[in-house]
């Protein structure tokens, strides 16, 4: 078994992504398919973070089927468990250990300015959860026990990642003797390519995202072709012919989104994209889209329905993960407790 070693100055990456209702294609442009692409140059590790779902209720069933769901998926866009290393968060109890440190460093101001907890928690917030309120804190740790550098995430997650420096950089004032060697160096987000932020079909200024209630407004993992054609064809658009120039594009949030997608699913940038389209009208450039999502996603969809016919060979692989993954946590754990002072 070959485990990845923490050097100084090597880069490790550590991303995860919640066992929650349908992966979308925000999903997938935003990280999973920039996963794919670093784990052929770092030492990569990532977790399907059940710990993080249970911050919102989840029906136990449905839970365990979508962690099922989420492993057969990212496998299917492209991650090689003999590169990168795959596991289940709860599986491996020292991200809940840390995270308890954690709580004792992070001050409540800092959580406060949390953007996405403001959304979730909505109007009701005396009613939402201890652990919606400090899921950025259990996000910090699961970077943390494994001293990952770099963070490839959705442009949504920057503001959690910067708690994490913060996190991480307290605990070195506060526990680490020599400040010439600090025992946490501070993650960096990897936010980039054309769709880091892809948006709603329905409403361009809504970004897409698991837990909207209409269907249509992102195309699932799992949709088929009908279904993908379908939502493309009813997209929300304007009336006007695609401009020369980004700038204009950008005052068109609709047009915008549905160029972005479209340049990340070709892998070109969206200058070169607004070249190719510039003039023409949306029924033009619709079914040129369909064709290239159906293209980039049925061999993910049918790759996914095949994995999860056996769903004890995916328990088998995240059990694999799971041993490879304790092999760093558990020292990073004990160092940790050294550090502040309580027994191992
Ligand atoms: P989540 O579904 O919240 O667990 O997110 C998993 C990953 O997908 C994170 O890196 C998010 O930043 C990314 N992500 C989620 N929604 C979008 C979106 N609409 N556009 C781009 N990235 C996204
Ligand atoms: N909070 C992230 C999201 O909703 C998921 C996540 C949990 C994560 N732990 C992480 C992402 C650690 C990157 C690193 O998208």
């Amino acid at each position: 078994m070959t485990i990845p070693q923490s050097k100084q100055n090597e880069k490790r990456i550590f991303s995860g992504i919640q066992p929650t209702g349908n992966l979308h294609l925000g999903n997938y442009l935003g990280a999973i398919k920039n996963w794919v692409k670093l784990q052929e140059d770092f030492s990569s590790i990532f977790s399907i973070v059940d710990l993080h779902a249970i911050t919102v209720p989840q029906e136990p069933l449905q839970l365990r089927a979508s962690i099922h769901e989420v492993t057969a998926a990212i496998i299917a866009s492209g991650i090689d468990i003999n590169k990168s290393i795959l596991f289940n968060q709860s599986s491996v109890k020292e991200h809940s250990e840390l995270a308890w440190i954690f709580n004792c460093v992070c001050r409540i101001g800092w959580l406060n300015r949390m953007t996405q907890f403001k959304e979730k928690a909505g109007k009701n917030r005396e009613n939402a959860t201890v652990g919606l309120y400090s899921y950025p804190v259990l996000m910090a740790a699961d970077i943390l026990l494994y001293k990952a550098t770099h963070v490839p995430v959705g442009d949504d997650q920057k503001q959690h990642i910067e708690l994490a420096r913060d996190i991480a950089s307290s605990f070195n004032n506060m526990f680490t003797l020599d400040n010439e060697n600090n025992f946490f160096s501070l993650p960096e987000p990897q936010i980039f390519g054309p769709a880091t932020r892809v948006m709603s079909l329905r409403d361009g200024t809504k970004k897409m995202s698991k837990s909207d209630p209409s269907d249509a407004s992102r195309i699932n993992l799992t949709d088929t072709k009908e279904e993908i054609s379908s939502k493309i064809k009813k997209a929300k658009t304007d009336p006007n012919p695609l401009p020369e120039t980004v700038d204009e594009l950008k005052k068109r949030p609709e047009a915008f989104n549905l160029l972005n997608i479209y340049s990340s699913l070709s892998n070109q940038t969206l200058d070169k994209t607004v070249e190719n389209f510039v003039g023409k009208g949306f029924s033009h450039f619709k079914p040129k889209l369909i064709e290239l999502a159906v293209e980039n996603l049925n061999p993910i969809s049918s790759e996914m329905r095949y994995l999860l016919k056996d769903t004890k060979a995916i328990d088998k692989i995240l059990k694999t993960g799971e041993i490879k993954a304790r092999q760093i946590a558990e020292p990073v754990l004990q160092d940790v407790k050294s550090l502040v002072g309580l027994i191992n």
